[in-house]
């Protein structure tokens, strides 16, 4: 590694979505200078533009309900000074970024006023949207306004290998990290007196996902390795109603589908969610995640029906839901005529980096924000369309932070030649990389799903790990950007699966079954 690819930076933030853009354009319009990393060839892929549902806005009634209904949802284990902060500063935020800075217009009714949506748990009508891709026009709101922005540099294609962390006697001090530039097939550093990370979620650890090719994980095993503390990482959130069909594995059908009025069905044509939850349709996330599980397992097949067609006008559908109605057409449904079939997917990481109400992490100058962050908000599962606010709020909050303690700030950087760390990289072994994904997926889908068992988790530990060497006997001999991202998946999948087997009670989105009610 040669000492000219040292970049040096103010601010490091890894990770282009909503909570890495937020920070990265707050951070450049003061003037403070940031590199803005991806792994991801194109900067738009993240689990950002595939938010379907919408943002959680004001609501008409009274404000404090979000509080409420968000820390029911969370099963009773939110932080409640996090969701406080998030019902103040969410909707404020929305209106100074997304409305005046980034002039987004989201959907209204014929009166000019903005329209409201609905989604499981939610006590009344406040989440704001762009038809069903309210996520995509946000990515592509801020990477417009981020794209030659004179203080912020993008980096596509640039994979995180390391933080660099300095062992302080008192308190570990992040320096920037390790990155791979996969183009140029090199080894760059990145120093930086503030680090952010900001890389998303887990979702691609299972075999059905809502998520993004990138959520693999990566930012939590980074965290991990550095010394970062972690926190409710067990809490993996399965959104209800993912599209099932064998050739397809990522589309969602967003809540906000029930929350217009369609519903839930079994193979008999039953509407069972009344058996379930007062809600019924609208029963949070892990109670109608479990419900359709619990249908699928007495009908032996793997998906239940949602129906739009019955319950929405043809109208409707296409003009408020025009993706998924496309979408479902080419794999040959029409969601206005018949009924889909669904089954749950895994959606997101409610827990992550253990951070505080600013996004500092245990780590000194290492912030988290988004999905790969635990705020406290969404405690054991995570309320509909709270994500995107949470990622905006903290995003901001972290740039304040950063930009409050910045000036002055003079980092005794490390020496170049300390920081020649022997990486090499070959090409990968895409048969190798394949297998060991498949296998991390059954098992984490298997033993670490929707529904775990104590001797389940300790099966699940034990292949991981036996994994984890594999992987590492593997990358002996050098690194490239699958082995790497296949090494974080694997990790992180063990430290939910160790946190899992830790936490006895079941909650939220952690359930877990005592060998008796094993039939
Ligand atoms: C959805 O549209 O159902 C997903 C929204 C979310 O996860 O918050």
């Amino acid at each position: 590694m040669k000492a000219k690819e040292v970049i040096y930076s103010d601010v490091l933030v890894i990770g282009t979505g909503i909570a890495g853009c937020a920070c990265a354009l707050e951070l450049a319009e003061k003037k403070i200078g940031v590199c803005l990393l991806t792994s991801a060839r194109d900067v738009k892929e993240t689990n950002t533009k595939y938010a379907q549902g919408g943002i959680v806005y004001r609501c008409q009634k009274d404000p404090n309900l979000l509080i409420k209904d968000t820390i029911k949802a969370g099963a009773g284990r939110s932080k409640k000074k996090a969701v406080v902060l998030l019902a103040k500063e969410g909707p404020k935020a929305i209106e100074r970024v997304l409305f005046e800075k980034l002039r987004m217009d989201f959907d209204r009714d014929k009166k000019g006023k903005l329209e409201m949506r609905r989604e499981g748990g939610h006590s009344c009508f406040r989440i704001i949207h762009i038809k069903d891709e309210t996520g995509r026009f946000i990515e592509n709101a801020f990477i417009k306004k981020i794209k030659n922005h004179p203080f912020i540099k993008i980096y596509t294609d640039h994979t995180l290998i390391d933080l660099i962390v300095s062992k302080n006697k008192r308190k570990n001090v992040c320096l920037g990290g390790y990155v791979l530039d996969e183009k140029k097939k090199r080894i760059r550093v990145f120093l930086a007196k503030k680090t952010v990370l900001a890389t998303g979620g887990a979702g691609q650890l299972f075999l059905r996902t809502s998520n993004s090719k990138i959520a693999q994980g990566s930012g939590i095993a980074v965290a991990h390795r550095a010394g970062a503390h972690l926190e409710d990482v067990e809490f993996v959130q399965f959104h209800p109603t993912g599209f099932y069909h064998q050739q397809v594995s990522n589309l969602l059908i967003t809540e906000s589908l029930r929350g217009e009025g369609a519903k839930l069905k079994n193979h008999k044509g039953e509407l069972f969610m009344k058996n379930y939850h007062p809600l019924e349709d609208l029963a949070p996330r892990d109670i109608a995640t479990r419900a359709i599980y619990d249908q699928m397992l007495k009908s032996g097949k793997p998906y239940v029906f949602l129906d739009a067609a019955s319950y929405i006008p043809e109208s409707k559908i296409k003009s408020q839901f025009p993706h998924i109605y496309k979408a479902c057409l080419k794999y040959g449904f029409d969601i206005t005529k018949e009924a889909l079939p669904v089954s749950p997917v895994a959606h997101f990481l409610c827990g992550g980096v253990k951070v505080d109400l600013w996004g500092k992490t245990s780590i000194k100058n290492l912030y988290a924000v988004g999905e790969v962050s635990c705020t406290g908000v969404h405690g054991a599962n995570r309320l509909a369309s709270n994500s995107l606010s949470e990622c905006l709020v903290w995003g901001i909050r972290a740039a304040e932070n950063i930009s409050s303690t910045i000036k002055g700030h003079n980092l005794p950087f490390p020496k170049r030649t300390s920081l020649e760390k022997k990486y090499k990289i070959k090409k990968s072994g895409k048969k190798f990389i394949q297998d060991k994904w498949s296998q991390l997926r059954s098992v984490m889908s298997k033993y670490v799903g929707i529904i775990r068992t104590p001797e389940g988790l300790k099966i699940a530990i034990k292949k991981l790990t036996q994994l984890e060497r594999e992987i590492e006997k593997n990358s002996k001999n050098g690194i490239n950007k699958e082995l790497l991202g296949l090494r974080d998946a694997v990790q992180t999948g063990i430290i939910i699966a160790k946190a899992a087997e830790r936490n006895k009670k079941s909650q939220g989105c952690h359930f877990i079954l005592n060998p008796k009610q094993i039939k």
